[in-house]
């Protein structure tokens, strides 16, 4: 988190733009707190007041389920009130500047903004223009995604974690495959950054026209455009999706050859290691980057990162605005009970 999301308290943030500067100890320290949040999930009341009195402010203007409906039902369970902006019903559309708007949403005194937007570097400029907010990158371009790649260690930690070992123990060394669409995807640099600082050891596999110009400075052991290749030894298999949208198809000659090559088939799954995972961030194209068979096996834990994702983003809340409200501890807050 940017301006150090863990103070030397371990727990004053100002903002959360990148998983850059997050480090090991700020990735566990989002997991632990995750942790002690997911008990609340089982309750019949999932709630606790952490942040009550608080307002989190949800400024999406790139689509998204997923990300957004965690991000509000996250601020809910921790007791926060949620403003939800809708572009498409906003000034926006009366010409009104971005700038301008999280100025006025400033002005209402939320207490966090949580962005997506299609532009890279965009949760960056509205920390600047909004100085007194908390501000979380919920994806910008084809820059960041923090949240889902901490989700995403999460899960692996959640499966691969052994009884007694360190909370990021099971990473050291750990090969992951990471798929697909590597040139747009903000979630394929969030994970490299957030594996690499773990000590997993990545590697991309794309075709060569799916990576992005250069490759210096990402901390990665490899690079293959052999899928059946790079399969062999995984334990994490991390698939992206061909992003449509930002004109992934044209560097692929057709659908058809993109999955015969780099698609997860069936045939490809069965050869996978016994004990190999398979994530995806969602939203998942069934039958082009991962078969619908495989999607659906017990390995595949994409239901299990959307779980996650949600207490994870609390955890991030909380770590963001819990530490000035005389809120007690992620452990206190469940431990104390319900919210009334
Ligand atoms: N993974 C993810 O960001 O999904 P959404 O686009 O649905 O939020």
């Amino acid at each position: 988190m940017t301006s150090g999301v863990l103070d030397s308290a371990g727990l004053a943030a100002r903002h959360l733009l990148t998983v850059d500067d997050l480090g090991a100890e700020g990735i566990e320290r989002v997991l632990s707190v995750a942790g002690s949040f997911a008990e609340v999930g089982r309750r019949a009341n999932p709630k606790v007041p952490a942040l009550r009195g608080r307002t989190v402010a949800t400024l999406f203007l790139e689509d998204s389920t997923r990300t957004r409906l965690s991000f509000e039902t996250a601020a809910r369970r921790l007791s926060a009130d949620v403003v939800s902006f809708s572009a498409s019903s906003s000034s926006l559309n009366k010409g009104e500047s971005l700038r301008d708007t999280v100025a006025t949403i400033e002005a209402m005194g939320v207490d966090a903004l949580v962005v997506r937007h299609r532009a890279s570097g965009t949760a960056h400029r509205v920390a600047a223009w909004a100085p007194g907010v908390a501000v979380v990158n919920a994806g910008d371009g084809w820059h960041q995604h923090p949240t889902q790649a901490l989700a995403d260690l999460y899960t692996v930690a959640d499966a691969l974690r052994r009884p007694g070992e360190d909370a990021l123990g099971c990473f050291a060394g750990l090969p992951v495959a990471v798929v697909g669409d590597v040139r747009h995807s903000r979630v394929a640099r969030s994970l490299v950054a957030a594996y690499a600082a773990v000590g997993a050891r990545v590697t991309l596999v794309a075709p060569p026209t799916l990576l992005p110009p250069s490759l210096e400075g990402w901390p990665i052991a490899g690079v293959s455009s052999d899928l059946d290749e790079a399969l062999e030894g995984a334990r994490v298999v991390s698939l992206l999706r061909l992003q449509a949208e930002r004109g992934s198809g044209a560097y692929v000659p057709s659908l058809r050859e993109y999955t015969a090559r780099w698609g997860l088939t069936v045939e490809r799954a069965a050869r996978l290691d016994a004990t190999a995972l398979v994530l995806h961030p969602g939203p998942v194209v069934r039958g082009v980057e991962v078969a619908s068979e495989v999607a659906d096996l017990p390995r595949a834990r994409i239901g299990a990162q959307v779980r996650n994702g949600l207490v994870v983003r609390m955890a991030v809340l909380f770590l963001l605005l819990g530490h000035d409200t005389g809120s007690a501890g992620a452990g206190e807050q469940v431990a104390g009970g319900e919210d009334g």
